[in-house]
């Protein structure tokens, strides 16, 4: 596929139909409990899109035809996706209840939305970082869906989780061919990334979601030899990137912040704390 065939990326836009779900079905499925809890993590990032977006506004991707034109279909779709597994959740017997009014930015991270909005400003490539972080983001969220469908083992979520997979594979492929192109083209942009990928990098939801929530969904879908061949895979992946051939990334946050579990059950890894690494300044896209 030609990633960079905008119109056919766009016209092949077909967000779930709600229609052709079973929803009564839902419950008459068992649910294990990570799952759930899983899955609301996952629903709440979706419908935070609209955060990332800002984000992604207030630098130079607006001037680019190409990526505005590909940010209007994400969202989208990434809305859509929020509101899908929302009535997944309903239908089991879990609805999602409205989302609090956002406590008002801390300092820290109104320093930290200043420093990138001074350096977008400043810097015409920044762009490339956000396409870096979104092609890292994708795949761990793409990565992650396949994880749970197999983890869950429920025949509606997996339908459901299939279709919203094609949308993040498209998403991904999208960001990733951006951001080899422009990685390729720039040492500066290569060292810059890197650095900033490496020292802030954190799963998609971090900052978003308390960090206990974060680390029980990486353990949960990227533990066990399963979950390790999918984050190594991710890895691989994201070696291919220019600059990124050694890249420590998903593989090393699990060994990290999601010990084994031990023998009580892996609560003890919920605990582990992170004082000494810094917060990732922003979660761009996913
Ligand atoms: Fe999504
Ligand atoms: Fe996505």
């Amino acid at each position: 596929m030609n990633y960079f065939d905008l119109a056919s990326l766009t016209s092949r836009s077909s967000v779930f139909d709600p229609a052709v779900a079973d929803w009564d079905a839902v419950a008459r499925h068992p649910l294990p409990a990570p799952a759930l809890r899983a899955l609301r993590y996952m629903q709440d990032i979706e419908s935070h899109t609209v955060f990332y977006l800002r984000e992604l506004l207030s630098t130079h991707a607006v001037d680019d035809p190409e990526l505005a034109g590909f940010l209007a279909t994400w969202f989208y779709e990434e809305t859509a996706h929020g509101r899908v597994l929302a009535r997944f959740l309903a239908a089991a017997g879990h609805p999602v209840a409205p989302r609090p009014r956002r406590a008002p930015r801390t300092l820290g991270e109104r320093i930290e939305a200043l420093g990138i909005a001074v350096i977008g400003a400043a810097w015409r490539d920044f762009p490339v970082v956000h396409m870096t972080w979104g092609a890292i983001n994708e795949l761990t969220t793409l990565t992650g869906y396949r994880r749970l469908a197999q983890c869950a083992g429920h025949p509606i979520l997996s339908q459901l989780l299939a279709h919203i997979m094609r949308d993040e594979s498209r998403h991904f492929g999208f960001y990733f061919e951006q951001a080899a192109r422009r990685l390729a083209a720039s040492r500066r942009a290569r060292r810059i990334t890197r650095t900033l990928v490496e020292r802030f990098w954190d799963p998609v939801g971090s900052g978003v979601q308390p960090d206990t929530e974060t680390r029980f969904l990486a353990g949960y879908l990227f533990s066990g030899d399963d979950g390790r061949a999918a984050a190594r895979a991710v890895d691989r992946t994201i070696r291919r990137l220019p600059g990124f051939e050694d890249m420590p990334l998903l593989e090393a946050w699990v060994d990290r912040y999601c010990p084994a579990p031990g023998p009580d059950g892996g609560r003890s890894a919920l605990r582990v704390e992170r004082s000494a690494f810094p917060a990732a300044p922003t979660q761009f896209a996913h």
